[in-house]
C-alpha cells in the first residue's frame, strides 16, 4: 500500500500523519508551533516527519501552511497571521528527506480532504470550503480539481472585502471578511458585549474569571452551548457575515456544496444555524433557483493532514 505523509502547520501545533490511499490515518505525530519563529517551526516540522518516517517508509510528503504559496507549490510568499515571508519551505524540507515534497495552502488541503473523504465526498464536481479559525481560509474545487490560480493564490475568500473602509486586516487591506467572520472576530464581538452589557454575558464572564479580555474562542463556544446571550449573539454576527459573503460566491461559482470548517466548527449548530439563515435570507432574490447545500465539515482536526497527504500522492 502506498503511504504518504501529510503535515498541517497550525498556529498552535504542527500535526503530521501517515495516510493511506483511502484517507485512512495510520499514525500521528505532533509538536507545538513556536510563535513568530519560522526557524523553530521548521525544526518542529522536521521532528514530526522524522518521527513518522521512522515508523513507515513513505512515497511523498505534503505540507499545508497558513499562507500564500507560490504557483510551484514550494514557497510561502506571505502569511497574514504568521511570521513567514518568502520562505522556501519545500526545499528546506526536501533537503532533509529523500522524497518529493509539496507545499500547499492550509485551507486548500482541508478543502481537498472534505471533497475526497469528508462532507463533500458526494459532490462529483465542485465544492468550496471556508475554514473559520484565527483567520478565514478557503479552498475551491471545480471540475474535480483544486483551483490554485495563475500565481498560486486563488481562493483567498477571507480577504474578499465585505465592508468598504472597514477594519484593518493582516493582509494590509481594510474590510476583509476575515475581520468580521473569523474566530478572532467572534472573540472580539463576545468581549465587546461582556464589557458593555455584562448582564448578557454572565456565563462567559464566569468562564473568563470576570475579565472580558480573558475570553477565548473555546469559552465563547462553551458559553453559547449553555445559552449565554452574548456568546450566541457573537455566533450570529459571524454567521451573518459568512452567509452574506457566501451569496456573492454563489453568484460567481455556483458550486454543488459549501462546507464550513476550521476550529470554530466545534460550535456545531451554534455557528451553522446563523450561517444558513443569513445565506438563505440574502439569497431571496434568486427565488426558486437551485443552490449549493451548506454543510459542516466532517474531517475534524485531521482535514489538513489527510488533504496534504492525498495531494502529495497525486502530485
Ligand atoms: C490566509 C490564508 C489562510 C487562512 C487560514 C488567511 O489569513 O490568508 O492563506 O488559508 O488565513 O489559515
Ligand atoms: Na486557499
Ligand atoms: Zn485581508
Amino acid at each position: 500500500m502506498s503511504l504518504t505523509i501529510g503535515v498541517d502547520i497550525g498556529g498552535t501545533k504542527v500535526l503530521g500523519g501517515i495516510v493511506g490511499p483511502d484517507g485512512q490515518v495510520l499514525a500521528q505525530a505532533r509538536r507545538p508551533t513556536p510563535a513568530h519563529d519560522p526557524a523553530g517551526t521548521l525544526i518542529m516540522i522536521s521532528d514530526v516527519i522524522s518521527e513518522l518516517t521512522s515508523i513507515h517508509e513513505v512515497d511523498a510528503i505534503g505540507v499545508g501552511a497558513a499562507g500564500w504559496i507560490d504557483a510551484q507549490r514550494s514557497k510561502i510568499m506571505f502569511a497574514p497571521n504568521l511570521a513567514w515571508r518568502d520562505e522556501p519551505l519545500r526545499d528546506r524540507i526536501a533537503s532533509r528527506f529523500d522524497v518529493p515534497v509539496v507545499v500547499e495552502n492550509d485551507a486548500n488541503v482541508a478543502a481537498w480532504a472534505e471533497f475526497r473523504f469528508g462532507a463533500a465526498r458526494a459532490a462529483s464536481d465542485s465544492m468550496v470550503l471556508y475554514t473559520v479559525g484565527t483567520g478565514i481560509g478557503s479552498g475551491i474545487v471545480l471540475g474535480g480539481e483544486l483551483i490554485r490560480g495563475a500565481h498560486g493564490v486563488a481562493a483567498e475568500l477571507g480577504h474578499v472585502r465585505v465592508v468598504p473602509d472597514g477594519e484593518l486586516c493582516g493582509c494590509k487591506r481594510r474590510g476583509c471578511l476575515e475581520q468580521y467572520a473569523s474566530g478572532s472576530a467572534l472573540v472580539r464581538y463576545a468581549r465587546a458585549t461582556a464589557k458593555e452589557n455584562p448582564d448578557k454575558a454572565e456565563r462567559l464572564l464566569t468562564l473568563a474569571g470576570g475579565m472580558p479580555e480573558a475570553i477565548t474562542g473555546p469559552m465563547v463556544t462553551a458559553a453559547g452551548k449553555d445559552g449565554d446571550p452574548a456568546a450566541i449573539a457573537a455566533f450570529e454576527q459571524v454567521g451573518y457575515w459568512l452567509g452574506n459573503s457566501m451569496v456573492d460566491l454563489v453568484q460567481v461559482l455556483d458550486p454543488q456544496v459549501i462546507v464550513i470548517g476550521g476550529g470554530v466548527i466545534d460550535a456545531g449548530e451554534l455557528l451553522m444555524a446563523p450561517v444558513r439563515a443569513s445565506f438563505r435570507d440574502s439569497l431571496e432574490a434568486r427565488g426558486v433557483l437551485p443552490v449549493a447545500e451548506v454543510k459542516a465539515a466532517e474531517m475534524s482536526n485531521l482535514a489538513g493532514v489527510v488533504g496534504a497527504a492525498d495531494l502529495a500522492r497525486r502530485h
